[in-house]
This record gives structure tokens, sequence and C-alpha cells, in this order.
């Protein structure tokens, strides 16, 4: 079977209600990432960081998988397919996907403040200081903020270095090491970038742009890719 890897972003979840960073009505337009997304926030306000990310954990529960998540999971059954996804929200899940690498880390997880090997999936929206994991430290969300190292980069790019297609979706590639892992796919396979921005980059000519909304896009692109297969 050929391989499919789909890189996805915040643009993938967009029509599920879930909020972009950086579109004109995205987080980082209500929040400074370095006061909410880092360790410092992390040190200088717990309750801050807590809240913010209790806001976005509880709108988890609230919204569904779109189309664009549905019909990646049709293309699982006619691909080998690998999702590669700097999305913290587990749409990609729910809608029934199987081999998912969150670049970022998850929502719905914690993970102990002294031993990071300590991760445990929360069945509810909000963490709050006093929640220990069995160490007795506070816990914090399972989220790689800035700064910090993403323990997934290597086995992305080896996932992707071995993709016969691959497909970006609903980022704009402004966030390092994600934005890299075009670069480490095979010369002149076919990529596609679906996006709403796809036209104001240029990339090289075995890259196909589509500017169009992610729900829509990728179930044409899908019913493509099965045809040819
Ligand atoms: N369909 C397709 N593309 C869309 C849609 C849509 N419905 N809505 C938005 N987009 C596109 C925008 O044009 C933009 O290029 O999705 C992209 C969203 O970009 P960002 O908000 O920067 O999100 P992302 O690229 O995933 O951010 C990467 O930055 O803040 C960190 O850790 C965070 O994982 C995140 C990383």
């Amino acid at each position: 079977m050929k391989k499919i890897v789909v890189l996805s972003g915040a643009g993938m979840s967009a029509e599920s209600g879930i909020s972009t960073f950086r579109d004109s009505n995205g987080l980082w337009r209500n929040y400074r990432m370095e006061e909410v997304a880092s360790p410092i926030a992390w040190q200088n306000d717990m309750d801050l960081v807590l809240e913010f990310y209790n806001i976005r954990r509880k709108q988890l529960f609230e919204v569904e998988p779109n189309d664009g998540h549905k019909a990646i999971v049709e293309l699982e059954e006619h691909y080998d397919v690998n999702i590669v996804t700097q999305n913290v929200d587990d749409l990609h899940e729910r809608a029934g996907s199987k081999n998912i690498l969150h670049l970022h880390g998850e929502m719905k997880k914690v993970r102990s403040t002294i031993d990071e090997s300590l991760v445990y999936e929360l069945d509810h929206w909000e963490l709050k200081k006093g929640d220990l994991c069995e160490k007795g430290s506070q816990l914090r969300p399972h989220i790689v903020w800035f700064g910090e190292a993403v323990p997934a980069i290597s086995e992305a790019v080896n996932i992707v270095s071995q993709a016969d297609i691959l497909i970006i979706i609903g980022t704009s590639l402004a966030v390092y090491p994600a934005a890299s892992l075009i670069d480490y796919a095979q010369t002149n396979i076919p990529i596609y970038y679906i996006d709403l921005n796809a036209n104001d980059f240029s990339f090289k000519s075995n890259v196909k742009c589509i500017a169009e909304r992610a729900g829509q896009a990728i179930p044409k692109l899908v019913e493509e890719l099965i045809k040819s297969k």
C-alpha cells in the first residue's frame, strides 16, 4: 500500500469550531503566547495557564470532527496513512483515524511536573491547582510549550521521509520544527497544501496549493486519490 502522510494544523479543526492561533480571530489575538503557553508563564501565573487550557479543553467536549477529519478516515481504507498533527485536540482520533502522532501534545492529557513519564488522561475539562500526580506534584497540561523540546520530532521526520504522498492541511507553517517537516519529504513526491492562504506561498513544482476550506477540499482530494490509487 502506498504511504500517505497528513501534516495537520489548526485549520484542520477550524470548521469544527476550534479557534486557530494566527487568523484574525485566532487565540494569539486574545492571549500573549508567552503569558499562557511557556514554562515561564507557568511559573509566573499558574492560574492563568490553567484557565487558558481549561477553557479550550472544555470546548473539546462540545465539538465534533468535521468532514475533513472523516474524509481522512476514508482514505485510510485505501492507503497506509500516518497523521502528524500540531493540533492538541482529539478530533482525528474521534473521527476514527488510527496512526496519529501529536507533535505539540494533547489537551485531554496532563502530566506530572516532577516525572514527565507520568501522563494521565483527563475525563473532565478542569485541571485545578492542587490536582497532584501519584508522586505528589502539581499536574500540568501535557502540551509542548514555547521554549520546550518537541520529543516527537525525530519520529515525525522518519514518518515524513517515507511518504509517497504528503498532504499538508491548515497550518501557517510558522512554527518550527513542525514547519520544517516538508523538507524531509522525498524529492518530487506529490505534495498537496490545503490552506485558505495556500496561494500566499511559493513552493517547488511538486507542491499543489489548494486555497479552500479543509472541510471542502479534503473530501475532493480523497476522492481523487482513491480513484487514482
Ligand atoms: N480550512 C483550511 N485552512 C484554514 C481554515 C479552514 N477552514 N481555517 C484556517 N485555516 C488556515 C489559515 O489560513 C492558517 O494558515 O489554518 C492556518 C492556521 O494557522 P495557525 O493559526 O498558525 O495554526 P498552526 O499553523 O496549526 O500553528 C502551529 O503554533 O501556536 C502554536 O502550538 C501552536 O500547534 C500550533 C502551532
